[in-house]
């Protein structure tokens, strides 16, 4: 049985983890952090991981940049993997993460849904295939309340067309600004906010007469939370630091 505690616990997300959790026979939530105290009563929930009273084989964190110092002091004292689901870090956390990740096995990904994983590896040989002639725009569609734009997962999927494409883009967030003509080596990243959607990922590859359109949408939230307790349960097995991604665990459960 892997021991979890879910930081952001009382948060959407973090409620959904906490379900997804109760449906398994292999993993039991020992605890949660968040900074609103108290939740159902389930389990023990700390304002700070510091105060944290139980031992657990891994930490599931949706919550916000904010938690990341907290989180990363834990992991490494108590020697406890991190899955960081949560998104819109700084370079400068991207840079505390990777450092972390020499003295404890840490987990990280903007979208923990196998489809959205196939996805990038559709755009990435997309964007080798059709080459210079097409251009890549990216948009994409979540909830009212999303605070960072462009999504973690539009970043990602940028980054897959720029590994296919035979040229360095540029990424383009905001065209209001500068009047002028699209240059060919702009990816025009582009994000809608509204109701409760759930999150939509487009990459456009629009060349002459044709378009491309290569696209994920999540229904729930579960597709995010059941990722997150798969790559926790990796995790715990795991022995060695390292920064750890979806990659590793689709190679391993396949
Ligand atoms: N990687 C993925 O697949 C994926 C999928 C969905 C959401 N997310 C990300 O997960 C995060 C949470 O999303 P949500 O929709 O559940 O948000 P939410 O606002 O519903 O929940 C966040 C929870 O974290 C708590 N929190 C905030 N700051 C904290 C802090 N400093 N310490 C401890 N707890 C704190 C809040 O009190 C709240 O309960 C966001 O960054 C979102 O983008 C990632």
């Amino acid at each position: 049985m892997v021991k979890i505690l879910i930081s952001g616990c009382n948060g959407h997300m973090g409620r959904v983890v906490a379900d997804i959790c109760k449906a398994r026979s292999d993993a039991e939530v020992v605890g949660g952090f968040d900074i609103l105290g108290q939740g159902d009563g389930s389990f023990p929930v700390w304002s700070n991981p510091v105060q944290c009273a139980v031992e657990a084989d891994a930490v599931i964190d949706f919550s916000s940049p904010a938690a990341l110092e907290n989180l990363l002091a834990f992991g490494k004292e108590k020697h406890v993997p991190l899955v960081l689901a949560t998104t819109g870090y700084s370079e400068e956390q991207l840079a505390a993460i990777d450092a972390a990740s020499k003295e404890v096995p840490i987990f990280r990904s903007a979208n923990m849904s196998l489809g959205v994983n196939v996805l990038m590896e559709l755009v990435k040989r997309c964007a080798s295939l059709l080459g210079e002639d097409y251009d890549v725009e990216i948009v994409e569609r979540h909830h009212n309340r999303k605070v960072d734009a462009p999504s973690g997962t539009a970043l990602m999927l940028y980054e897959a067309a720029a590994q296919g494409l035979p040229y360095q883009p540029n990424p383009v967030y905001d065209r209001h600004a500068v009047r002028q003509r699209r240059d060919p080596h702009d990816i025009g990243i582009s994000a809608v906010r509204g109701g409760n959607i759930v999150g939509d990922h487009e990459v456009i590859f629009a060349g002459r007469d044709e378009v491309v359109e290569l696209k994920h949408s999540a229904m729930s939230r579960e597709v995010f939370a059941s990722g997150a307790v798969k790559a926790a349960c990796y995790l715990a097995g795991v022995n060695e630091p390292g920064l750890y991604n979806m990659n590793d665990l689709v190679s391993a459960v396949v």
